[in-house]
């Protein structure tokens, strides 16, 4: 399929799944070399991480923990900025190393406030692994350390991310058609 219809935008396709595959491969071997040993806490930040979230625990063959946050920073196709608590994390934090897994970095204002909510919680260190990083639209300093692709400034689709509820389930990556 390389065109799709969601809701009243048409998208087609940007990055097949085999390479979304192949980048989901190297972070994998990227985060062994960093972790193994160490027993991280990934954290994925639904509902978009899912999908990323489990193509990447099936590839790290290395003791580790997953656990699922939520937050609602986004409404249709422009960032707001808006950004609410963090909902469900019941884990002790001191003194691991926690992971926190996105399926899209785009202004970084989610990951920077779940980054400071974190901070509270004093992990040993606090990283960031994401599916797509957009450098055009970065807005804050810290940095994206593990980044499967990066795209350009551009609406997307697919491999868990949505348009209004719709698309999360497509392989590979959805551009906007202007
Ligand atoms: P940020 O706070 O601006 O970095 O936005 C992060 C959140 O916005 C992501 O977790 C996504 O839910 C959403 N988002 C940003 N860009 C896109 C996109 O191109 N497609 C779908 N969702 C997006």
């Amino acid at each position: 399929m390389s065109r799709v219809k969601l809701h009243d935008l048409e998208f087609e396709l940007f990055i097949p799944e085999a390479e979304v595959n192949a980048a989901v491969d190297r972070l994998a071997r990227e985060l062994k070399v960093k972790y193994e040993g160490k027993r991280p806490l990934f954290i994925g930040v639904l509902n978009g991480a899912f999908f990323f979230a489990a193509e990447l625990m099936k590839r790290l063959d290395i003791e580790c923990e997953i656990t699922f946050v939520k937050v609602a920073s986004y409404l249709g196709t422009n960032s707001t900025g808006r950004v609410t608590d963090l909902i469900g994390l019941n884990e002790r934090l001191e003194g691991r190393h926690v992971v926190v897994v996105e399926d899209i970095v785009d202004t970084g204002n989610t990951v920077k406030h779940i980054l400071d909510a974190l901070t509270d919680h004093h992990p040993a260190s606090v990283s960031i692994a994401t599916l797509l990083f957009k450098p055009d639209a970065y807005k804050q300093t810290l940095p994206i350390e593990h980044v499967a692709v990066r795209i350009p400034n551009d609406f997307v689709v697919g491999s868990g991310l949505d348009h209004d509820g719709l698309g999360r389930n497509l392989p590979g990556i959805y551009r906007i058609i202007q």
